[in-house]
């Protein structure tokens, strides 16, 4: 049975409390702690957004939001009316002149020690909101200041918000969300590859013929168009979400799990990436964008559609990468990286695919290599897939079988969403999940290589349709090199 630690008493001021955010993950993420008795109730939740809201009304609106977001067998009305006492609302329109700081100070009169700044607002709102903050005279040693991502549209972007915010707030009292690294299955990853003695030694290119990455999702744009559309799939999971599992896949071993000691390590991982240029951007690239087609059995609209009628648009809403990383562990072996959006099924996965054995003392009988799968959702678990003699005459037959486990099977918890994690966290001060401004833009630098190769060859999204594995390039991408993207 885990055990639930209090957090010290803390105030949060979540900018963007009525967002989209604040109402599908923040809200619930800090009700769920609260039911499991982690957070004190000094603690205080201070929602602020543009509209003009009462109190009451701000708990109305969270409490919505929780409800949709707890099953009816969690949800616990003694301790959402104990929960609702910590909200409270304070109207702030950060772009303007007059936006009442001077109220919201009030506000946090009595300040817990531990002060978070939680901004879930568009990246262009950060350095306001950062030196606002600091005017008000709202920093302290205690003070946190949360980023969502995306920090930035690209290497310049990322480094002006970076300066911007930290002319303010000194690195250690930033904290840099990417939602993937409080996934309790990203965080296994680590305990996978580092508290097992059995995967070091073949974990490298002596062993490994390649790693697959693939983040598969069957969503399309969820009302997100005007975001999406000036992002596209390489700016809005790429460049953190899958780089972050790539560091953790491919980085050596940190000298312990504090927030430094492995954040330098998937820093090195992210130099040691090969940048793209106009002549290797072509061979090992593809951009796909979906047109209409069924997913779950629905048909389901293109990303034009989507859009607009009569829309056009040239966002990629599909990238599949062949990547190198150039270094010792790595050299030679191929990270493929997918992810798109309207893809058959909402699939995140990591697969280790070993090397063959040099040489078959069984004849005929074909055999398979090793393959390591790791599922991140759904269907949490991992399958390490093994040789086997089929039983039974009629000739020797070799299989390959997984063994096979599933997080459900073994344990019969409810997975905390990565929100929870993070924000617990970020109370108790601890960075190590969190992103640091150099690793932020070391992920842009090399994410800018591409995008750079991009626009020189003129490269346009490949149509792929709604519910498939995206365009026929992404397939053609592995074939050229003798291989093919798993599929459990
Ligand atoms: C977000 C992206 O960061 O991650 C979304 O902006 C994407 O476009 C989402 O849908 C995927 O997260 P998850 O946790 O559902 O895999």
């Amino acid at each position: 049975m885990a055990e639930f630690l209090p957090v010290d008493p803390f105030n949060i001021v979540i900018f963007g409390g009525t967002g989209d955010l604040a109402q599908r993950k923040l809200l619930p993420a800090l009700f769920h702690r609260w039911k499991d008795g982690q957070i004190p109730a000094t603690s205080r939740i201070i929602g602020s957004a543009r509209s003009q809201m009462t109190e009451a009304e701000y708990v109305d609106f969270a409490a919505t939001a929780c409800r949709k977001a707890t099953s009816q067998s969690e949800w616990d009305d003694s301790s959402w009316a104990a929960f609702a006492l910590l909200l409270d609302y304070h109207p702030l329109d950060v772009t303007s002149e007059k936006a009442d700081w001077a109220g919201l100070r009030r506000k946090l009169g009595t300040q817990n020690e531990i002060g978070i700044f939680y901004l879930a607002t568009a990246p262009s709102l950060y350095v306001n909101i950062a030196r606002a903050i600091d005017q008000a005279g709202l920093i302290r040693d205690g003070t946190r200041l949360v980023l969502e991502k995306p920090i930035g549209t690209n290497l310049k972007s990322a480094e002006e918000i970076n300066e911007g915010v930290c002319a303010h707030f000194p690195e250690h009292q930033v904290y840099r969300i990417d939602h993937y690294l409080g996934k309790e299955t990203v965080q296994n990853l680590m305990v996978l590859r580092f508290a097992n003695s059995l995967f070091e030694p073949v974990w490298s290119r002596n062993s490994i013929d390649h790693v697959q990455i693939t983040v598969a999702e069957d969503l399309g744009l969820e009302g997100r168009a005007g975001y999406y559309d000036r992002s596209g799939a390489l700016r809005d999971m790429v460049q953190n979400h899958l780089l972050q599992l790539l560091c953790l896949t491919a980085m050596e071993a940190p000298v312990s799990l504090d927030g430094d000691d492995v954040r330098t390590e998937k820093i090195k991982v992210l130099k040691a990436l090969k940048k793209f240029d106009a002549s290797n951007a072509r061979q090992n690239t593809v951009r796909g964008q979906y047109t209409a087609g069924r997913v779950n059995d629905t048909p389901v609209r293109g990303y034009l559609e989507e859009l607009d009628p009569g829309a056009t648009s040239e966002t990629e809403t599909f990238v599949a990468i062949r990547a190198k990383i150039d270094n010792w562990r790595w050299s030679g072996v191929p990270f493929y990286l997918r992810t798109g959006k309207r893809m058959e099924s909402r699939r995140s996965e990591i697969v280790i695919q070993f090397k063959d054995v040099p040489h078959s003392i069984f004849g005929d009988a074909s055999t398979q290599a090793n393959r390591l799968v790791i599922r991140l959702q759904p269907d949490e678990g991992v399958r390490l897939f093994v040789q086997i003699k089929e039983p039974g005459p009629g000739g020797l037959r070799i299989k390959s079988q997984p063994l096979n486990l599933s997080y459900a099977d073994t344990f019969a918890v409810r997975y905390p969403d990565a929100y929870e994690r993070l924000l617990m966290d970020v109370v108790r001060g601890n960075l190590a999940l969190f992103m640091r401004r150099d690793e932020v833009e070391a992920a842009w630098r090399w994410v800018d290589s591409l995008i750079d190769a991009w626009t020189e060859t003129g490269a346009i999204p490949e149509d792929y349709p709604a519910g498939s594995e995206g365009p026929l390039s992404s397939a053609a991408l592995m074939d050229r090199d003798g291989r093919s993207w798993w599929s459990s």
